[in-house]
């Protein structure tokens, strides 16, 4: 059972980057339960359509499987349109793909730092214009994009992702500055630690998990459905004056895992 309302997002349409696995499925999920058709993007066709069926057989609303590489802004662009074509109008934009693995910054090669750049950050751009020009600039909605946490302290092995997800914090306050005119609400989420996801899985090996735990200051590590109900709550109109903010959902965990690496 739900702590919001269970039409909280009735008659609303969600495009949702990474949507096919992890927390972006999670939020998926939760915005079909409260009354959201869904649009769930990302490289693997055969696992957003698998995803695409067991989340309308739980949820009874329509999720639309699309593949595109975020990368790519025509395929991005071809998406949207499908996506408007198929559930009729897109309200809220989440931009949860993402890649990332654990590498000395010495040891990096050029390309594996532009890889993730490209797929985090130009993804979050591309995604974020193409929308706007499609529908959002005309209609409005809400922009969520899903941030992180390391940057804050510098994580090692990091350099990459920090780098990329600081600059999708700096997009979303420069958007929600440009287009507050236009009725788009732009926000983003920085989860901390969350359990049983492909994230924490190459961040986190060896006990590291454990260690990050320990020292959260709710002493646990998060969970998806943690993830999903503030996406819901940034989704919603209890949230309709909300714009450029980046609400950390970490259990207080940055603030004590300055010391901690993944190096050991
Ligand atoms: C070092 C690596 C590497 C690794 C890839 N590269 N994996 N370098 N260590 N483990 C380098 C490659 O050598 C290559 O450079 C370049 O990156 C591109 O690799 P490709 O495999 O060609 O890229 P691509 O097929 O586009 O795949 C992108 C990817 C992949 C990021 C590398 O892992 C992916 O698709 N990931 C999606 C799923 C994912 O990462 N989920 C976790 C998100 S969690 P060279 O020069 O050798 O050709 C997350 C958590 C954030 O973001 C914060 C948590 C606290
Ligand atoms: P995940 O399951 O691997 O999710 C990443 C998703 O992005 C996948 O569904 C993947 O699908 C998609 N994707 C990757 N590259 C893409 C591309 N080029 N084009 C389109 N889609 C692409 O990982 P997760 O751990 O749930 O992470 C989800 C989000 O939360 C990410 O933004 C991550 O940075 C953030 N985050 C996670 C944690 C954590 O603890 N897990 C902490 C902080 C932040 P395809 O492979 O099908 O393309």
């Amino acid at each position: 059972m739900g702590v919001f309302r269970e039409d909280a997002l009735q008659g609303k349409v969600a495009f949702v980057t990474g949507g096919g696995s992890g927390i972006c499925r999670g939020i998926a999920e939760a915005f079909m339960r409260h009354g959201a058709d869904t649009a769930i993007v990302g490289r693997k066709m055969e696992r957003l359509e698998q995803t695409a069926r067991e989340l309308s057989e739980a949820t009874g609303r329509r999720c639309l499987p699309v593949s595109a590489d975020v990368r790519e802004p025509e395929a991005v662009e071809a998406a949207l349109d499908t996506t408007l074509a198929e559930l009729g109008g897109i309200d809220v934009v989440v931009n949860g793909a993402a890649g990332n693995f654990l590498s000395p910054a010495a040891a990096l090669s050029y390309k594996g730092f532009r890889t993730v750049l490209e797929i985090d950050t130009l993804g979050t751009y591309n995604v974020s214009k193409a929308a706007f020009a499609k529908v959002l600039g005309r209609k409005g909605g809400a922009i969520i994009n899903i941030s992180a946490t390391l940057h804050y302290t510098g994580m090692a092995l990091q350099v990459h992702a920090g780098s990329a997800k600081a600059a999708n914090d700096a997009m979303t306050r420069h958007l929600a500055v440009e287009w507050g005119a236009a009725n788009i609400r732009v926000n983003a989420i920085a989860p901390g630690p969350i359990g049983d996801t492909e994230g924490m899985r190459r961040l986190a090996p060896g006990g590291f998990a454990e260690k990050l735990a320990k020292s959260v200051p709710l002493r646990r590590l998060g969970t998806i459905q943690d993830i999903a109900d503030a996406a819901v709550f940034l989704a919603s109109d209890a949230a309709s004056f909300v714009t450029g903010a980046i609400l950390v959902v970490d259990g207080g965990s940055w603030l004590t895992a300055g010391g901690l690496s993944p190096m050991g």
